[in-house]
């Protein structure tokens, strides 16, 4: 593995940006220790409110980790109270903002600097996002969003939780403009590919044959991909049946992330909602999906980093990409400066341009 300095990223060592840390349905009024960023948090839901909650783990008053523990009476019993959480050591009770709003033995005052810090998260789509960014300010972007998630004739998303990657996250996006890859890792006759930056956002569309995607005699395999910010990746795939391919990947430190695949699949019979048929179909297709991933995945786990590339001419835009990439990793003030020159369209030599109704 390298570090973010070593891929000449930029001044911070992790991105700023949206980030899955958990799905919905695995964060519970059971606190539990998670560890991105190079830190560890304590992540549970609020019994009150139902409201995903993310404090920093260690207790100000002697340095306990509030979502690691189990054998404690305070854990025992239940540390969520309300929204509070209770530090197992000595019972001190937080609130969600942090703050100590109670500590059981002692009659004195409250210390003004007895708190943690409680992050912004959200909940989207079974997903819980936390906002990073090493200056402190506010999302600059909304959480992603795929709007046929929730529509009665799609299959509602499973998340397939591929663990820790010994690889730092740019090995990952690199995959968006590697247009060469195609054919020598999935078996895809490439017969269209462009990539787009703008803003945030960077796009691949692709066309062609895919050895387990598609048939040989089924439709062509079309996937529109989108970065939204730095770590979330959505795949908009019309082959065999119509998908959306969700990836994100958490730096847990520099040079580690935590990986996840979904899928979100149309109803494979059509219907106006979707069956126990169509989920059956739509789970065996996530399968294929997960295996198609499992190539690149593969390729990442043995690989050694790529600080630097030797490109050739048929290689996608490496260099604008890493270029796009660097303006999650430096201040915001910088960013229109360092995306200069980036945003737009680029074509690789040898592959023709996506049809124009392909638009992300
Ligand atoms: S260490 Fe947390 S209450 Fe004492
Ligand atoms: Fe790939």
């Amino acid at each position: 593995m390298a570090t973010t300095q070593e891929y000449g990223l930029g001044e911070f060592t992790y991105p700023r940006g949206w980030f899955m840390i958990a799905e919905s349905s695995k964060v519970t009024s059971t606190p539990q220790g998670v560890k991105f960023f190079g830190q560890e948090f304590a992540l549970y839901r609020g019994k009150a409110s139902g409201k995903v909650i993310l404090l920093d783990a260690y207790c100000p008053h002697m340095g306990t980790h509030i979502g690691r523990n189990t054998t404690s009476y305070v854990a025992q019993d239940g540390a969520v109270e309300d929204d509070n959480i209770r530090c197992p050591y000595h019972a001190w009770r937080f609130g969600p903002d942090g703050k100590c709003n109670e500590i059981p033995y002692s009659c004195g005052p409250i210390p003004p600097a007895a708190k943690v810090r409680s992050w912004k998260v959200e909940e989207r789509m079974g997903v819980v996002y936390v906002w990073y960014d090493a200056e402190g300010g506010e999302p600059d972007y909304e959480v992603p969003n795929i709007v046929e998630a929730g529509l009665p004739n799609w299959v509602p998303m499973r998340f397939d939780d591929l663990g820790e990657l010994n690889s730092h996250q740019q090995e990952i996006v690199d995959n968006i403009t590697d247009a060469a890859h195609f054919g020598p890792i999935h078996g895809s006759i490439t017969q269209y590919f462009e990539n787009e930056f703008r803003g945030q956002y960077a796009i691949q569309r692709m066309g062609g044959g895919h050895r387990t995607l598609t048939t040989s005699d089924g439709p062509m395999l079309e996937t529109v991909a989108t970065y939204h910010g730095p770590s979330i990746l959505i795949t908009h795939m019309i082959g065999t049946h119509e998908t959306y391919m969700y990836i994100a990947h958490t730096p847990i430190e520099d040079g580690k992330v935590q990986v996840w695949h979904g899928l979100l699949v149309k109803s494979p019979n059509h219907t106006d909602k979707y069956t126990e048929e169509d989920v059956a179909i739509a789970r065996a297709y996530q399968e294929v999906a997960l295996a198609a991933f499992a190539q690149d995945f593969e390729a990442w786990t043995h690989k050694r980093p790529n600080t630097k590339g030797m490109y050739v001419l048929g290689d996608g835009p490496f260099l604008k990409q890493r270029q796009w990439y660097k303006q999650f990793y430096n201040p915001r003030a910088q960013r229109d400066e360092i995306t200069k020159g980036v945003d737009g369209i680029y074509h690789v030599r040898g592959l023709e341009a996506a049809p124009k109704k392909e638009a992300a």
